[in-house]
This record gives structure tokens, sequence and C-alpha cells, in this order.
């Protein structure tokens, strides 16, 4: 009995300009196009492992070691695509086993917990798609993948590649411009740094699938925000990434990220993601770049009120230090990590991170999806564990 496996490692990212909307929900495509930083995988990463066997009697995903429905459209629409592009492989070539009609079971763990209150589903379905990808051996490149991982969640497409990733909004009512492109390697600015603050592992109460649709609806403000306020920032952001210009590329960071939670404000019924801890982080990094003279950090947040602050490594001791007298015992702090800084935060705001940031995440830009031997399926088609 043989059991074939491959397996892969995909990245979280965290846009600096969002995609929030969809011209067409079935095809998964945006109104607009966004563009994110790929976090490193040292701190967040989804390692999955693919496998394919005769013996496999169904399709099956267990998820952190439980089993994951695998039923959805979406999910489907990616397994459909993956099986096609290798049996198109093996009606040309006789000698290939003939994976595409055999079941599959697919084994994934993340190595952060789900109480970091981040969404996974980027990394997620970046991992899913490239592991059967990989088990395929099918000739695609990240792009390629990109127009498949799109369609099990926008964002997915994204961290098909490490570094500074726009997501192409494309035209096409077909969706195949639709897709993501390296618009720099982690290595063309490797001193980019996050801080993440957890202000909430809830669960989020609108789900963005859900909540860009009602934006779409019910906003007015959203239409300028698609037919303006993005496309500017695109350009000055690819600008500013290309220049390693940072005052511009946070000031446009917190622009986009302003604008996207205005139209959620301005939804009908309104949505609101940030929250009082959120609007501390916001005025700790106001804080922080009046006491720099300059902009040495941008909050950015998404679905819901966890603050990213980027911020470049050799700012670190203002920007950490800012925070270590209020986060220093947090989970996450990593040790050792005691910088000074002057910088003097509100009582108000000082309190609200103090008691409202539960876990914080200190990472980086990061390199795409790695191919890896360590293996979540056994030789004879077992699933295994690595936190057991
Ligand atoms: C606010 O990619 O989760 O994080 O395509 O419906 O799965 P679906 O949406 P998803 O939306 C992410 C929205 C965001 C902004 C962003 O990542 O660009």
């Amino acid at each position: 009995m043989v059991v074939y496996r491959a397996s892969t490692t995909a990245p979280v990212n965290i846009a600096v300009v969002k995609y929030w909307g969809k011209r067409d929900p079935k095809l998964n495509l945006p109104t607009n196009s966004s563009l994110s930083v790929t976090l490193s995988q040292d701190d967040l990463r989804t390692l999955t492992t693919a496998s394919c066997s005769e013996t496999y009697t169904e399709d099956v995903l267990l998820l952190n070691g439980s089993p994951s429905d695998l039923t959805g459209a979406r999910t489907q629409a990616c397994l459909r695509e993956l099986r096609a592009l290798r049996a198109a492989l093996e009606a040309k070539d006789a000698s290939l086993p003939k994976l595409a009609q055999l079941k599959l079971l697919l084994v994934s763990e993340n190595n952060f917990p789900t109480a970091a209150g981040l969404a996974s589903s980027a990394a997620g379905f970046a991992a899913f798609v490239r592991a059967i990808a990989d088990l395929y051996e099918l000739p695609a490149s990240p792009t390629e993948l990109s127009l498949i991982a799109r369609q099990g969640s926008g964002s997915a497409c994204r961290s098909l590649f490490g570094g500074y990733v726009a997501w192409r909004a494309g035209a096409h009512v077909d969706g195949l411009d639709s897709k993501a492109v390296e618009v720099a390697p982690a290595a063309h600015w490797p001193n980019m740094r996050a801080l993440i603050l957890v202000a909430s592992a809830a669960k989020k109460g609108v789900s963005s699938t859900s909540g860009m649709q009602q934006t779409v609806a019910t906003s007015g403000l959203f239409q300028q925000r698609i037919a303006e306020v993005v496309p500017a920032n695109m350009e000055t952001m690819e600008a500013a990434i290309a220049a390693r210009d940072f005052p511009k590329f946070a000031e446009v960071t917190m622009r986009d990220s302003n604008s996207f939670h205005a139209t959620c404000a301005d939804t009908y019924p309104p949505i609101f993601y940030m929250n009082d801890v959120s609007r501390a982080a916001v005025r700790a990094v106001e804080a922080i770049n009046t006491a720099a003279g300059k902009t040495i950090a941008a909050y950015t947040f998404d679905a819901g009120p966890n603050a990213v602050i980027y911020y470049l490594e050799e700012d670190s001791e203002t920007v950490l230090g800012t925070f270590y007298a209020l986060l220093e015992s947090t989970e996450g702090w990593k040790k050792g990590t005691n910088p000074k800084s002057s910088v003097q935060l509100d009582e108000a705001v000082s309190d609200s991170l103090k008691t409202g940031v539960s876990r914080v995440i200190m990472t980086g830009v990061g390199e795409g999806p790695q191919k890896t031997d360590v293996f979540l399926v056994s030789e004879d088609g077992k699933p295994l564990s690595t936190s057991a």
C-alpha cells in the first residue's frame, strides 16, 4: 500500500491596504486591489501535510487535532481545481500514478494558539493549496496557485508569497486576472517589524465574509473608497516600499485602516471591529510618533480589535520601550527585550492597554510557504501531531 505525502508551511499576512468587498462572491473576486506584509513563520505559521492513498475512503481534514468540514463551497472549489490540474498531467503522461482520483487525508496545525485571536484562514488556505499542489507535483507558480487559494479565502492568495505582496483585483468576469504577485521580497526591506497587541481572542462578532457584503450593499462611503482612496493608496504604498520610505508606508497604512473602519461605521446597521483597547493603541502610536518628531510606527486593524503595529528594527528601543512597562509580563513578550523609551502615554491609554491586552506577538516580515519533511501523516497513512 502506497501513501503519497507532501508537507508545507504557510505564513500569516497582515494587509496595509485592505481587501474589503466582493464584486463576485461565488468566484471570490474583490472590489479592489490590496497589499500585505507576510509575517515570519518563526512566530506564526500553519503546517499542513497532504496525503492520498487507495486505502482512504473519504476526503478528511484534521485541523489542530479535530475533524473539520471539507464540504463548504469554497474548499470544494479549491479541491476541484487542484484535482483537475493533476488529472490533466496524468492525461498527458500515462506513467504518472493516478492521484487525482484518490481520496485525500489533510492534517494541519498552527504554531500559535487559537486564543491568539488571529484569523488563521489566510495561512490555512495557503498551506492547504500549496501542500496539495506539491503532492500532485503541479508545475504551478505561486501566482497560479493564488488564483485557487483566493477561492478558499481572499486574503489567503497573498500568503503564497513572502515579503510584500499585492493582490491585483483584476477586471475579467472569470477572475483569471485576480491574483497575487510579489511587490518586493522580504530581503528588500528585511528590518520591518510587527508588534501585535491581542485585545480580544473572542471569535469575531461579524465575520469578514458577511461584514464586507453588508458594507458593499449599504455604504455610500465605500464607493468612494474603492473608486478613489484605494487606487491612490496602492500607488503610494508600492512607491513607498520600492523606496523603503517608512513614513510614507506608515501614513498610508494608518489612513487605509482608518478608511476601512470608516466604511464599517458607514455600513447600515454599522459594524464595529475596533474597541476601546484598539483606540488606546492608536493613541499610543500617535504619542510615539509625536515624541519622535517623525513617523516611526503605524497601526492597522483587521476585522477585529487586535492592533498590528509596524515599525523598523532600528526604532525598536522607542517603540517597544513605550509598551515595555505596561506589557513586559504579558504572555508573548520576548524575554530579554527590555528597551527604554521616554514616550509618555496618557493614564487612560496606559490603563486601557495594561488591562485590555491579553497577549503580544513580536514578529516581523518573513518568507513565503516552505516545503518541509516534517509530516503530520505517517508513512502508513495515520494522522500524527507535532504538539503531542
Ligand atoms: C479585514 O480574506 O477573511 O482582513 O475572502 O471572505 O474569506 P473572505 O475574507 P477574508 O477577509 C480579510 C479582510 C481583512 C483585510 C485583508 O486581509 O486584506
